[in-house]
């Protein structure tokens, strides 16, 4: 076993109900946390008090209990502020997830920025949510989409990156790590390269905030983007990080109660960021549960769980280069949280259901990347993506797995 001793993994499984269920009557080995991560019974706890003794609406009652949840409500925009290291805690814009925040950002953003011969450029490693919102953009605007190459290991190509940009270059955005392929792109110097001609930057960080710290500033990118229930929290909730001078510039996206300064029929003068873009009552459980997953995320080893992840990771990568007939789709050295594979010439969604029959939850399909799978000439793949909590031992029984599903087909 490898020297990790300091993270301790069945403690950590032992606040995670879900990981004690069965799916067909196997225990489950849940290795789909791509997709979404099980919640931990402190974030549980945290939903449950706040129906039971804080339920109000907030920034709106004139009573004890709505400015209790009105403080617990904000006491979590800090906590997610930190988590990322923005410079103030109004440079937090609540949405209902990544890709939400993107549509905001390429709505208000983009429509007041962009004009006709402006270019966005993305990548091939996009997630559709960091490919549909830009082409909308380009379509309303008549900028063009340019989109950096990805190499035969999923690595993105920075040469090609770098001869893409030009002073027409207005918007960059690309992913932390990718949702298919778990490949981590070099954030910073992406960041700067843009940076060089201008550009502002977007980050889609979805699969990254359950893996490592994220400082926004370190990075130096302007919006990055990420959701509640990648990392422990509830579903139905997530964030806008942009700088403040960004967003103080930026119109409102959608009108409604608490984004608004004065409203008459005449005319109406907007609110201040981040209440500017939070038009209506918001997801304030949503919202106090994330603030637990937060707690919940700094309560630990960082280290000892980095070492953990990349063991589990590392141990699994060993053990495909040793399965007959597995070929792995995506080979960066520097990943995070994803193997994606094929077994021989079988269809992705076969092998994903023969490993469901054995208690085995994985992701098959496209991965909404599916200009990514075009360009390796597949209609998908079977993705393994594991999270704080997976061990030695889920990779074993995938393996395992995997050997009765040979069989089969
Ligand atoms: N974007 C999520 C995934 O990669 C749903 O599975």
């Amino acid at each position: 076993m490898s020297d990790v001793p300091a993270f301790d993994v069945q403690a950590i499984r032992a606040q995670f109900p879900l990981l004690s269920v069965t799916a067909h009557d196997k225990p489950l080995v849940y290795l789909d946390n791509g997709a979404t991560t099980q919640k931990p019974l402190s974030v549980l706890k945290a939903l449950d008090d706040y129906y039971r003794q804080l339920n109000s609406n907030v920034h709106r009652g004139a009573h004890d209990l709505a400015d209790r949840a009105t403080r617990a409500f904000e006491a979590s925009r800090r906590k997610v502020a930190q988590y990322v290291g923005a410079a103030r805690d109004e440079e937090i814009v609540w949405t209902r997830g990544t890709t939400e925040s993107i549509n905001l950002v390429a709505n208000s953003y983009g429509r007041n920025v962009l004009k006709a011969g402006d270019q966005i450029v993305i990548s091939t490693l996009e997630h559709h949510a960091n490919i549909v919102p830009w082409q909308l953009l380009c379509e309303a605007t008549g900028a063009e989409l340019k989109v950096i190459p990805v190499g035969d290991d999923g690595v993105l190509d920075q040469a090609a990156y770098q001869a893409l940009l030009n002073e027409k270059v207005q918007i960059v955005a690309f992913s932390h790590v990718s949702n298919a392929l778990g490949t981590v792109n070099p954030v910073v110097d992406m960041t700067a390269k843009a940076k060089a001609v201008g550009a502002v930057v977007l980050i889609d960080g979805a699969q990254s905030v359950a893996h490592f710290d994220v400082d926004v500033q370190a990075i130096g990118c302007d919006f990055y983007v990420f959701s509640a229930h990648k990392m422990f929290g509830p579903t139905g909730m997530g964030a806008l990080w942009g700088r403040y001078a960004l967003l103080e510039a930026m119109p409102p996206w959608q009108g409604g109660g608490e984004m608004i300064d004065q409203v008459s029929f005449e005319k109406t003068t907007f609110n201040v960021p981040p209440f500017r873009f939070e038009a209506g009552t918001p997801d304030i459980s949503g919202v106090i549960g994330w603030g637990a997953a937060v707690d919940f995320m700094q309560s630990l080893d960082k280290e000892g769980m980095r070492a953990h992840e990349k063991d589990v990771l590392d141990y699994a990568l060993a053990k495909a280069a040793d399965c007959e007939g597995l070929k792995l789709v995506g080979e960066s050295p520097d990943r995070a949280g994803v193997m994606s594979f094929l077994i021989d010439d079988s269809h992705p969604a076969d092998v994903g259901t023969l490993l469901d029959r054995q208690g085995i939850a994985v992701r098959t399909g496209h991965h909404c990347t599916q200009p990514l799978m075009q360009r390796f000439g597949i209609p998908g793949t079977v993705r393994a993506s594991f999270a704080l909590y997976n061990t030695r031992a889920d990779v074993d029984a995938l393996f395992v797995g995997l050997e009765k599903v040979k069989t089969f087909l």
